[in-house]
């Protein structure tokens, strides 16, 4: 059975896009989030990537204080009917994630206290639901429903997973001066990308937790990883880039434009 064949169940499955960084290395006047490509922008893209995903029941966004009002009408322009909440961001992501991630557990304990209300006694086992949330970053908007699925569906296997891609370039560790010191075996290397889908409930206990320890985690897996949960990965796409300088808005043209022809 392969990921894409595997039913959802009672399982519910968020998306948190964290938006709330400034683009220092795109050095565009704006938050590089708001940048367009092909007349749509690069956000926009990357929620409506989520909210075309049958497996997404809703989305929170993390953005900066004074673009909330921008992001609303975002959402609206682009008929983001699966916003939930849009919370303001932090210093760091992994900030910006710990506040959507605090928001979203308020927001299913509301949903669960609503469902007890409502149903019959005896039926509660039964509907018993896990929670997932994929961690996604704002400026990655060519994430494919394939992609999403199969790391959603990986967490509901596995309670963590990541997607990422082979690493095909050689790589190799230099020194200070700009001499060889070795050629790291490309085998096992592999290219991190998001979306990262964790267990809700142990995610943010992780975080929650990493928050206090002043410490720099790269990725959302580094924390899990950290406090010994296995992560697993699946195959993404090396058209799922991060637009980050002003040469991946030249790429992210191109990706655009293939889609078209395809
Ligand atoms: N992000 C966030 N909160 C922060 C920093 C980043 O929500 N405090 C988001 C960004 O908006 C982006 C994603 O995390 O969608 C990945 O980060 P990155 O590509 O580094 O974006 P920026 O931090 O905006 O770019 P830069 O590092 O060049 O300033
Ligand atoms: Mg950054």
């Amino acid at each position: 059975m392969t990921h894409t064949d595997t039913p959802k169940g009672n399982n519910k499955f968020y998306a948190i896009i964290p938006a709330a960084g400034k683009g220092a290395r795109m050095g565009a006047p704006v938050n590089k989030q708001f940048l367009e490509l092909d007349g749509v922008p690069i956000l926009a893209r990357t929620l409506a990537a989520f909210e075309n995903a049958a497996i997404i029941d809703g989305i929170v966004i993390a953005g900066n204080k004074e673009e909330v009002p921008l992001l609303k009408d975002m959402c609206i322009q682009y008929g983001i009917s699966k916003l939930i909440g849009i919370v303001e961001g932090g210093q760091t992501r992994l900030q910006s994630v710990t506040n959507a991630l605090e928001f979203l557990t308020g927001f299913r304990v509301k949903q669960d206290l609503a469902e007890d209300v409502n149903e019959d006694p005896g039926t509660r086992i039964e509907d018993e639901c896990e929670v997932y949330v994929l961690i996604h970053d704002g400026a990655r908007p060519f994430v494919t429903e394939a992609v999403i699925e199969a790391c959603a569906q990986g967490a509901a296997l596995h309670g963590a997973c990541i997607c990422g891609v082979p690493v095909k370039d050689t790589i190799k560790v230099v020194d200070r001066n700009g001499l060889i010191e070795t050629t790291v075996p490309r085998d096992g290397l592999w290219a991190v990308q998001t979306p990262q889908a964790f267990s809700l409930l142990l995610i943010s206990a992780m975080h929650r937790k990493a928050a206090s320890l002043n410490r720099d985690f790269t990725d959302d897996a580094q924390v899990a990883e950290y406090f010994g949960l296995d992560v697993y990965m699946t195959r993404g796409e090396y058209s799922n880039i991060k637009i980050t300088t002003p040469d991946d808005l030249l790429h992210g043209e191109l990706i655009v434009n293939q889609g078209k022809n395809q």
